[in-house]
């Protein structure tokens, strides 16, 4: 049996190109390497922490359903499914509420910082919001999560939690590990200090951009004193950033970026990056026109038989393990 891998994608409006290089574009990767039992699923619930308006949620979901299959996820090769599909895992995340140290959870940076940005909504489940993350791997006994590096506290988490039922209820659970993609953590198009987040959209090349957008955009994106164009993320982190995007669209390694550009300016280097991008986001931008709602609407339901009847089977051991509603 291939080991299993799990991760998934908070339904809270448009993806960005952090989200396509960080995550995404390593979904498809894994998937196509054959390597791996896939489940991706669109983490619904955990959106739900967030502000919201529930006549938008459905397109949100809708719109992270298509983007995972224009991206080339493939429900013949993957379980694709929406995770508020499957109670399991807001049950296991009950269980594992009850083993998870609320000293662990205060010193999450996620919390901290949303807390910090948003204090007028600091809701429990953005608290909480980890375990159910834990909950939503360990359910299916994974082995790999491909996650960006914001993610990374979590996964470990996940670990902790993981052994602490394991020594508490006997062996149940695997101890998964994060898969980081190429560029784990892709800086913001106007801030090269700050991570390219959809709570910052003025920094973001979303993947819905038009041509014209993306070409603005990166033509105005924030570079560095001197006109070196190399990766030197300490005292040129906005190039270094544009280079390690430019290296993960295009295949080029960075030191052959740093030699093609040694004698060029920033005009040309950001043009060519902008052309890029462009070329390798029309194919997602057709499919995503193209494809019909049904056939996405048939994927999840497919995704989702699977899945509920391994989270089903997984949660009668676990609470036969506990004691608890057997
Ligand atoms: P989210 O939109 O928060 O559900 O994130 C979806 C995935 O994209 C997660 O695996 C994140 O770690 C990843 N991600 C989000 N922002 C970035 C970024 N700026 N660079 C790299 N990966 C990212
Ligand atoms: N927390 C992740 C993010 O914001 C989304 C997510 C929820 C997730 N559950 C997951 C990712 C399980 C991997 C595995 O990006």
């Amino acid at each position: 049996m291939k080991p299993r891998l799990v991760s998934g994608i908070q339904p809270t409006g448009k993806l960005h190109i952090g989200n396509y290089v960080g995550a995404l574009k390593n979904f498809v990767a894994l998937q196509d390497s054959g390597k791996y039992d896939c489940f991706f699923f669109i983490a619904d619930l955990h959106s739900m922490t967030e502000e919201f308006d529930p006549k938008e949620k459905s397109k949100q979901i809708e719109d992270v359903a298509f983007s995972y299959l224009a991206a080339g996820l493939d429900p013949k090769k993957s379980t694709i499914f929406l995770q508020s599909d499957i109670p399991e895992h807001t049950e296991l995340a009950w269980i594992l509420n009850t083993i998870t140290p609320f000293g662990e959870l205060r010193r999450m940076t996620q919390f901290k910082d949303k807390s910090e940005s948003r204090p007028e909504n600091i809701n429990v489940g953005l608290f909480a919001y980890p375990v159910l993350m834990a909950a939503d791997i360990i359910l299916y006994d994974a082995k790999a999560v491909p996650v960006g590096e914001d993610q990374l506290q979590h996964t470990e988490l996940t670990r902790t939690l993981a052994r602490k039922f394991n020594a508490r209820f006997g062996k149940t659970f695997e101890e998964p590990r994060p898969l980081l993609a190429d560029v784990p953590r892709l800086m913001s198009l106007d801030d090269p200090l700050k991570k390219m987040s959809k709570s910052r959209p003025g920094g973001c090349l979303f993947l819905d951009d038009s041509p014209e957008e993306i070409r603005e955009k990166i033509k105005r994106a924030v570079t560095d004193s001197g006109k070196n164009i190399i990766c030197d993320p300490v005292n040129k982190p906005a190039v270094s950033n544009l280079l390690l995007l430019y290296s993960s669209i295009s295949g080029i390694s960075i030191g052959d970026l740093e030699k093609r550009y040694e004698e060029k300016g920033y005009a040309e280097f950001k043009s060519d990056l902008a052309e890029t991008v462009v070329a390798a986001l029309l194919p997602f931008q057709k499919k995503k026109r193209a494809l019909k709602k049904s056939a996405v609407i048939a994927a999840l339901v497919a995704g989702g038989k699977r899945a509920e009847k391994i989270a089903k089977e997984k949660m009668k051991e676990i609470r036969r393990k506990t004691g608890v509603c057997q």
